[in-house]
């Protein structure tokens, strides 16, 4: 990687945690490879990234279906998805002389250690699951998710069933997954605890392409409104050969991470093969009847796979900033409004007059108490206002409005502009409209 894209992820890393945004997972105990804690403006960051995501595919459409199905499934579904096989695994090697472990598929050299230098041992399968026992007896055996998409699967005769939809309509599920990552890494791009939003878009067999194409679109119109830039995203059509045991096509949506241009979300058709699977193994019928053409038939699926830990790092990544402003150099996060974990912050000049401090809490209470910003307004008293705006500069935060002597004559404010720095008077009657 070159230095500069190194700087930058040690950068992206540093603040995260400076600034409560990311922190190693169980931290104090040395942490946990492959896990992370989202901090108190990582996780506004994270539901506003979710939050955004129901709404457009789910609350805004009348052809979606929302689901929260439980991440311990019973085993037989995970041999029916293919996940217990072949299908989800990835070769590992073994270091003879250290013992570290590799993905050989990641390996240049698959000979030696790239550690030690000591000679490779022969390539094995390593399935990414998580194993665990259900009960007092532990007897049964049980996995941790490793996609929601499952979760879709084995609930879709329950949403006919009580819902009677039409094709073609849609289950959409946002939830936790877990794969047991032979070498997790890049901070949150490869993690063994993840979060995905998928949605399983139910289809006649021969609507699968353009249903694939509109999916194709919702993604970009997506990545628009979060404030990932197109100019950062590339499609690659994946290969023969290279595609997940369920797909017939998959396009992944490539991102310019720091560390390289890599896998943001996916977007597979996955034909008739979960709906299937699931029917023959459970002995229960899957399949759908088309009211107007008198005909049963297994609908085929589009799914578009988005991972929520790597768009808070594309996010972190496209947002961070770097310029001078004043003569002095500074760092900000860009985030677009939709995503900003704090929308706007609020200053009395000084901490210390008791009537600017009154006047500035009025403010902030009446721009709090709009609930559809509870949570996303801030108050900062601590320091200078040079220091209040580098702080507010770099949690990513796109107004700070400030309470000053002339706001007790003309009950104006200063309302500066995160990007620019500028300032501008605006009566304190129109700051919910700007801000919002
Ligand atoms: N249901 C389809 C599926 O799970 P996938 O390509 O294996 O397909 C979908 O994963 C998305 O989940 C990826 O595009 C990525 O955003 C995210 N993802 C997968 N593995 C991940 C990991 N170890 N850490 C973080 N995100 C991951």
């Amino acid at each position: 990687m070159p230095k500069e894209k190194d700087d930058l992820m040690e950068k992206i890393v540093s603040l995260c945690k400076r600034r409560g945004f990311v922190y190693q997972g169980s931290e104090i105990y040395g942490g946990l490879a492959g896990t992370y804690d989202y901090g108190p403006y990582g996780v506004e960051l994270k539901n506003n990234i979710e939050d955004l995501w129901w709404r457009m595919f789910v609350r805004e459409r009348r052809d979606m279906y929302g689901l929260d199905a439980a991440i311990l499934m019973n085993e037989k579904i995970w041999e029916a998805s293919g996940h217990t096989g072949a299908g989800f695994a990835d070769p590992i090697v073994e270091c003879e002389k250290c013992h570290h472990r590799f993905r050989a598929d990641h390996l240049e050299n698959k000979k030696k250690c790239p550690d030690c230098g000591g000679a490779l041992g022969e390539e094995r399968q390593f399935n990414l699951m998580f194993e665990t026992k259900v009960g007092a007896e532990g007897a049964q055996k049980s996995y941790l998710r490793p996609e929601t998409a499952q979760g879709m699967f084995v609930n879709f005769k329950n949403i006919i069933d009580s819902f009677h939809p039409r094709l073609p309509f849609g289950i959409a599920q946002i939830g936790k997954a877990f794969r047991n990552e032979i070498a997790p890494r890049d901070f949150i791009f490869r993690v063994r605890e993840l979060e995905q939003m998928e949605v399983e878009y139910f289809v006649r067999p021969e609507a699968w392409e353009k249903s694939f194409e509109e999916w194709r679109s919702e993604v970009y119109r997506y990545t628009d409104a979060i404030g990932i830039p197109r100019s950062q995203i590339h499609e690659l059509e994946v290969p023969d050969g290279e595609r997940a045991h369920y797909s017939k096509r998959t396009i992944d949506f490539e991102f310019d991470f720091p560390f390289g241009r890599k896998e943001l979300y996916g977007l597979a058709y996955r034909t008739d093969f979960d709906l299937s699977s699931h029917a023959n193994a459970s002995g229960q019928d899957l399949s759908y009847l088309d009211e107007e053409k008198k005909e049963r038939l297994v609908p085929h699926v589009v799914e578009p796979s988005f991972g929520v830990d790597r768009t808070v790092l594309a996010i972190l990544s496209s947002a961070y900033t770097e310029d001078e402003l004043g003569g002095e150099p500074r760092t900000y996060l860009k985030f677009n409004k939709s995503v900003a974990p704090i929308k706007a912050a609020v200053f009395p000049l000084l901490k210390n007059k008791p009537e600017l401090v009154k006047k500035a809490r009025k403010v902030y209470e009446s721009l709090k108490a709009d609930s559809s910003k509870l949570k996303a307004i801030a108050w900062d008293d601590n320091g200078n206002i040079g220091k209040r705006y580098r702080r507010q500069d770099e949690i990513g935060t796109p107004a700070c409005i400030t309470i000053d002597f002339q706001t007790l004559e003309d009950d104006t404010v200063t309302l500066r502009n995160r990007d620019t720095g500028e300032q501008e008077r605006v009566s304190v009657d129109s700051l919910a409209s700007r801000i919002a």
